[in-house]
């Protein structure tokens, strides 16, 4: 197959799976009808606002590497498990855009919750959609043993050891030289560990062995500091209309970044080193795992 034909196949993949999980979530979340509509109207407002779905797609790519025969229990399961990161993630971008955090006005290029239902509505809004994710997370049609191993994945990715801890390093970092280590641990939490989560629910729900887990580990470290850095740079080099969120953040709040630690170039080119780990991790996978290979071709060269 020639190159451009496979990566026709991947964006058409990406779009489809994209819409996939978009329209789940949408069947599942509660409606404004609801009571009370207002929370639930900014609920969905903060997780149907659109975005790449990255996280989603990881998980796809990953059962899908993991177990490539066609299964619809599987998918009803992938469909759940997919659903609670996005809804995590979703929920982790309302907090981190209040005034409290980075005071962030626009979200994937609309209002950010906040801004639109007000600072206490936000704030609900993402106290409960951490439990939605669960619950879904619950309803997996697999072993209960399995849904008790994801879930633990999913919790301990998200806590002070993973995704919150990330969040409070980052603030206790503005103003501050992090040297190369300490900034490379405070992004593997922030960022990494939900992608990361992401690419192990998949493996899981689709009953994995350790090898294939080991080596999903090795893509998904490569790929979760991969995906700051480069939302660093673009942070720095996009601009707002294409990014959807304001521009300029970082360095208009001094925040740690691979920009003010390394300079644009190196840091464009760690991110292309991280790209070839990840690829490599994944080549193991043989044909099954391209999905994930192009994933970590498309976080790097990504341009919002
Ligand atoms: C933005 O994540 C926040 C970070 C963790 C860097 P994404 O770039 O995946 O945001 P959406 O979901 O596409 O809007
Ligand atoms: C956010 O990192 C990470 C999480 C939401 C956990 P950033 O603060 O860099 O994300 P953006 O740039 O606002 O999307
Ligand atoms: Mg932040
Ligand atoms: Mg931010
Ligand atoms: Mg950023």
């Amino acid at each position: 197959m020639k190159g451009s034909e496979r990566q026709l196949i991947f964006e058409r993949w990406l779009v489809d799976q994209a819409s996939r999980v978009e329209n789940k979530l949408a069947n599942l979340l509660p409606t404004g009808e609801d009571e009370p509509g207002r929370l639930h109207e900014a609920m969905r407002w903060a997780a149907l606002g659109g975005g790449k779905r990255v996280r989603a797609c990881l998980l796809f790519a990953s059962a899908r590497a993991c177990h490539p025969a066609p299964d619809v229990v599987l998918d009803r399961a992938l469909d759940l498990a997919a659903s609670a990161v996005e809804l995590i993630h979703a929920y982790s971008l309302i907090h981190d855009d209040l005034p409290c955090m980075d005071d962030d006005d626009m979200r994937r290029g609309r209002a950010a919750t906040h801004i639109q239902f007000g600072e206490a509505m936000a704030l609900l809004a993402g106290d409960a959609m951490q439990p939605l994710a669960f619950e879904w997370m619950s309803e997996m049609p697999i072993a209960p043993a399995l849904t008790v191993q994801a879930t633990q994945m999913l919790a301990r990715a998200i806590g002070s050891k993973g995704m919150a801890g990330g969040q409070a390093i980052d603030l206790l970092s503005t103003g501050v030289r992090l040297n190369e280590t300490d900034l490379a641990a405070m992004h593997s939490k922030k960022t990494g560990a939900l992608l990361g989560a992401s690419v192990q629910l998949g493996a899981i729900v689709a009953g994995a062995d350790s090898t294939h887990r080991e080596a999903l580990r090795r893509y998904a470290d490569a790929l979760g500091v991969a995906f700051q850095v480069v939302d660093d740079v673009l942070d720095a080099t996009a601009s707002t209309e294409k990014l959807g969120k304001t521009a300029g953040k970082d360095q208009e709040q001094s925040k740690a970044t691979y920009v003010t630690l390394l300079g644009l170039e190196k840091a464009q080119a760690l991110a292309l080193e991280l790209e070839s780990v990840a690829r490599e991790a994944v080549k193991s996978f043989g044909d099954g795992g391209r999905h994930l290979a192009d994933l970590a071709s498309y976080v790097v060269q990504r341009e919002h």
